[in-house]
């Protein structure tokens, strides 16, 4: 029987980028324990193919929902189509994400505008599409959840160059604060992750770069498993994490407290 304060059964979230990497290993751990989950992936096919996937290997629900959101409309085209299905949002995940790493001489403007508005823009304007599902769904007991995927990126310099990616995940943990302090009210409480590697078409954690920094720089020697995302995620969204609100959390094995 599953624990009371970990019970998250029967509640519906949106995993933004559900379709790959910590998205994924996201989505999977909520169809996992009842959740009826949507995915995003800026493809139809692909996001229905994942979605579909993740039902049948967790038996639970999965659906995959066609959403780019580097354009303008992104957000609330995606908002559109999940108020057309559900009453109720207790869960939103703000996970899509894009990244560069060209020097500061070559960001070009296009580079700087699709990071921002994908890592950034979008997560502003999910939450203020999607607001009345997500008032419907909270309580005092038991308030509606945003959990707004960052970066260590943004919580220190890295040694390589990522210009807008460090800035639009800085954006993500000071906008997350900002949130809390507007929308605690309305019993939503909005919290950050900020992970360090894990594996994903994003960061190779095989290559020796990774391998190298993750060996000399993480505590525990080891990048992000899809258990450790899991794991946060669940906690935040369930009874056990009702209380924490306004937090950037690294879950990074160590890295930012040890530079
Ligand atoms: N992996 C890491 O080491 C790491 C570390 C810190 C933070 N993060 C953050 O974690 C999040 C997930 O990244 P990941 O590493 O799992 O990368 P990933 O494997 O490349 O997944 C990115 C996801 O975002 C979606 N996406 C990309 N561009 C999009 C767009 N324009 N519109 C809508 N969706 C879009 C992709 O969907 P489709 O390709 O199907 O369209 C995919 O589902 C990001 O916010 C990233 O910044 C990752």
């Amino acid at each position: 029987m599953a624990d009371p304060l970990f019970d998250i059964q029967g509640k519906v979230a949106l995993v933004t980028g559900g379709t790959s990497g910590i998205g994924q290993m996201t989505a999977r751990g909520l169809v996992r324990r009842g959740v009826k989950t949507y995915i995003t992936g800026r493809d139809a096919t692909g996001a229905d193919s994942v979605a579909k996937s993740l039902a049948a290997e967790e038996k639970g629900e999965c659906i995959g929902l066609a959403a780019d959101l580097s354009g303008a409309d992104g957000p609330q085209r995606l908002a559109g189509m999940l108020s057309a299905k559900e009453q109720r949002l207790h869960i939103l995940v703000n996970n899509a994400g894009a990244g560069e790493t060209a020097s500061l001489p070559e960001v070009s403007i296009e580079d700087w505008d699709m990071v921002m508005n994908v890592n950034l823009r979008a997560p502003f304007f999910l939450v203020q599409q999607l607001l009345p599902l997500l008032k419907k769904a909270a309580s005092a007991a038991d308030p509606a959840r945003v959990i707004n995927i960052g970066s260590i990126g943004g919580l220190h310099i890295p040694n390589w160059d990522a210009f807008p990616y460090g800035a639009s995940k800085a954006g993500v943990h000071h906008l997350t604060r900002a949130l809390t302090k507007r929308l605690g009210a309305s019993q939503i409480a909005v919290n950050a992750i900020a992970p360090g590697p894990f594996p994903s078409r994003l960061t190779d954690t095989s290559s020796d770069a990774v391998k190298h920094s993750v060996e000399t720089y993480i505590p525990l020697g080891r990048p992000g498993a899809p258990e450790d995302i899991e794991g946060l995620v669940v906690f935040l969204s369930s009874r056990a994490g009702a209380y924490v609100n306004g937090c950037t959390i690294p879950l990074d094995g160590g890295y930012i407290a040890a530079l």
